[in-house]
């Protein structure tokens, strides 16, 4: 089984700082949740909404109101009773079953500018399928857009755009990007040969692409163990990155994580943008 979420190693390109002692406790606020975290998104309403795959079996929490699923697509349980996603409400630290209709695992996602969730692809049915969460009302659900995706997307990257659209990077055998939502019904996806270029033959090593937006508006991208400054209204890489030292792969299989560090801004003006990435395996290890 491929898990969407391993982190290994971790290497800082920061100085280290002495650790403080800061003293704190851990305490234990549910013993189960009754579904696997393999993807979070916290809410700008403090409830986190949380989904595992469909087809892995029974989840130990049921749907609501009796609910079940059918889907003769599903590998392993064609009909299904039990939720394989939930919101975790902090403040009240209760657990509410959501419904997800179509396989999400190893999908991705992102806020909208509203608050909702907009979450994109996965497996099998799932591949094609837009699901928004709205965070708008108190007891909302998932809805599904079938073909909301113009590609099949699995271990995809997305991330909210200026305009408030989120575009969407990559998957396996993907090397394009596409919008949520389009311009217009008909738009397509627009080819991205970087992800050509980054992907190893039978290892792939470049899925779930770091992303992030620079200060410039064009796309910070970094697959496989390099990374190219992307203008994607116009389809071209502005700026080429020198590689990482060492050339190991840092994403997909033994995906590493990227953040991109508070910027300094200065009399309205970002002097430096820096991304930290970290992890990943030589290549070949999974
Ligand atoms: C479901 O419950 C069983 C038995 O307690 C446990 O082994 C399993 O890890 C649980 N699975 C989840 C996803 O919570």
């Amino acid at each position: 089984m491929v898990a969407c979420l391993i982190i290994i190693s971790c290497l800082l390109f920061t100085t280290p700082l002495a650790a403080v002692a800061g003293g704190g406790t851990w305490s234990l606020l549910r013993p189960s949740i009754g579904i696997s975290a393999m993807h979070m998104q916290l809410l700008p309403t403090d409830r986190v909404i949380i989904y595992d795959r469909t087809d892995f079996g029974a989840s130990n929490i049921s749907l609501a109101d009796g609910k079940c699923r059918h889907d003769p697509n599903d590998i392993v349980l064609k009909d299904d009773c039990t939720a394989h996603s939930v919101e975790y409400d902090v403040a009240s630290n209760s657990v509410r079953p959501l419904m997800v209709l179509t396989d999400v695992w190893c999908s991705s996602g992102g806020l909208m500018p509203d608050g909702s969730l907009v979450q994109t692809g996965g497996f099998n049915d799932g591949d094609h399928v837009v699901r928004i969460f709205n965070n708008a009302c108190g007891e909302c659900d998932w809805v599904e857009i079938p073909l909301g995706l113009a590609q099949r997307r699995w271990y995809a990257t997305n991330h909210v755009l200026p305009d408030g659209r989120q575009i969407i990077i990559g998957g396996r055998r993907q090397f394009n990007y596409e919008f949520y939502p389009k311009a217009a019904a008909a738009e397509k996806s627009y080819s991205f040969p970087f992800l050509v270029e980054t992907n190893d033959f039978k290892f792939e090593n470049n899925l779930y692409p770091f992303v992030f937006l620079n200060t410039d508006g064009n796309l910070f991208v970094f697959a496989n163990n390099r990374a190219v400054l992307f203008d994607y209204r116009r389809n071209r890489v502005v700026k080429t990155y020198p590689g990482v030292p060492g050339g190991e792969p840092r994403n997909y299989p033994s995906t590493g994580s990227a953040v991109l560090l508070p910027l300094r801004v200065v009399q309205a003006t970002v002097a430096v943008v820096e991304v930290l990435v970290c992890g990943g395996a030589p290549k070949g290890h999974l």
